[in-house]
């Protein structure tokens, strides 16, 4: 009850101020993640999340980097191939940069966000590959300025171990090397914009890790533009620890910057919990303080960012896509910290009282 309290009380101090930037606040139980780390703390929302006061609040006090959960993909922003959609982008963009918030674009390409003319598109080829550059220039000068980077292309390569690059409208398009025409045209769009690669699963699919480091190895051999990669993390309490260790130091030795990009810590993946233990909510914390442990030993240069999929455990994906009740985040469903945010904070380099709800 007084974190809730306090948090409230906090709130409106925030509403009452004439800053329009969110304060800080000497009397929070928890410190502030952005204030301990030496790089930005990034969290995933939506535009349905920017009107509320208390999210509002609870983001800008903790985080300084915003990723749209869904509203910066091309399904949302190009739904039809003559018109564009900017209105859940710009709620979050716009709100991001009110809060001092840098804006990590997700993503320009993503074979489960085509819209649907996309595959029923009747131009050629050439045609195609022009629209799309016409896209991309729409989409980063739109937001130039205001992101500091973009994930260019998501989840490019397959499952199981195969290695091979998903076959789907943009390969077929644009032939086999789309993924570096793709960021060709990033690089021209906005220049000022970091471009990222993003994937998961490479912790355990280590055919899919080489891979993608091999594409790396030459788009750094062609002199095609690329400047960091991103590690989704959808963790479990059971994810290997050496096999993150082995990923990210293996990213890192690319000398590209690593985002840790989408991290959810799932403590539920047997199904047998209706509501969390002490248990797996320390396992929670003990994984994600052992990444951190890993991401901070990279050059401090190339630590670009981590960001968390989600605020608050009700809000992550996770629920629907695995059908289990599931607590993956840093906040519980009435927006205290877990333990997770406790041993984040002290494992970023935070020295303040952290007090999980
Ligand atoms: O909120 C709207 C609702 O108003 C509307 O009526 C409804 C029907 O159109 O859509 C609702 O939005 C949905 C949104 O999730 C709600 O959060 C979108 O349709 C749905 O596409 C969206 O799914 C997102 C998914 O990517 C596909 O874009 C998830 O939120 C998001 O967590 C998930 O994130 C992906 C990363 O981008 C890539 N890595 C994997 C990760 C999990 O799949």
């Amino acid at each position: 009850m007084r974190m809730r309290i306090l948090l409230y009380t906090f709130c409106l101090f925030a509403l009452l101020s004439c800053d329009s930037s969110t304060p800080e606040t000497e009397n929070s139980e928890f410190p502030s993640l952005k204030e301990a780390a030496p790089f930005p703390i990034g969290v995933a929302i939506k535009s349905s999340h920017t009107s509320s006061s208390q999210r509002g609040e609870l983001i800008g006090y903790v985080f300084d980097s915003i990723t749209a959960e869904y509203e910066m993909k091309m399904d949302a922003t190009y739904p039809s191939s003559n018109s564009f959609n900017w209105n859940g982008s710009d709620a979050i963009v716009n709100f991001a940069n009110n809060k001092n918030s840098q804006v990590h674009g997700h993503a320009l390409v993503w074979y489960q966000s085509m819209p649907s003319w996309v595959n029923s598109f009747t131009g050629t080829d050439a045609e195609f590959e022009a629209k799309v550059q016409d896209y991309i220039e729409t989409a980063m000068q739109r937001y130039s300025g205001k992101t500091v980077s973009w994930d260019v292309i998501n989840e490019a390569f397959e499952d199981g171990g195969t290695g091979n690059l998903r076959q789907y409208a943009f390969r077929e398009r644009m032939g086999d090397d789309y993924i570096a025409k793709l960021f060709q045209m990033a690089r021209a769009a906005d220049p000022t914009a970091l471009l990222f690669y993003n994937d998961y699963g490479m912790t355990y699919d280590s055919v899919k890790r080489q891979a993608m480091l091999d594409m790396v190895a030459d788009f750094q051999s062609r002199g095609i533009p690329i400047d960091g990669i991103g590690l989704q993390m959808h963790l479990t309490t059971n994810t290997n620890n050496q096999q993150i260790s082995d990923l990210i130091t293996q990213v890192a030795a690319t000398g590209l910057k690593v985002h840790l990009s989408e991290i959810d810590i799932r403590i539920n993946e047997d199904g047998s919990l209706n509501s969390p233990t002490g248990a797996r909510l320390e396992q929670q914390n003990q994984k994600l303080v052992s990444m951190v442990n890993v991401f901070r030993s990279i050059p401090l240069d190339q630590q670009f960012a981590i960001t968390f999929w989600g605020l608050s455990d009700p809000d992550s994906w996770l629920i629907n896509f695995w059908g289990n009740p599931e607590w993956g985040l840093l906040f519980d469903q009435n927006f205290r910290p877990k333990p997770v945010y406790c041993g984040f904070y002290a494992a970023l380099g935070g020295t303040e009282t952290c007090t999980a709800g």
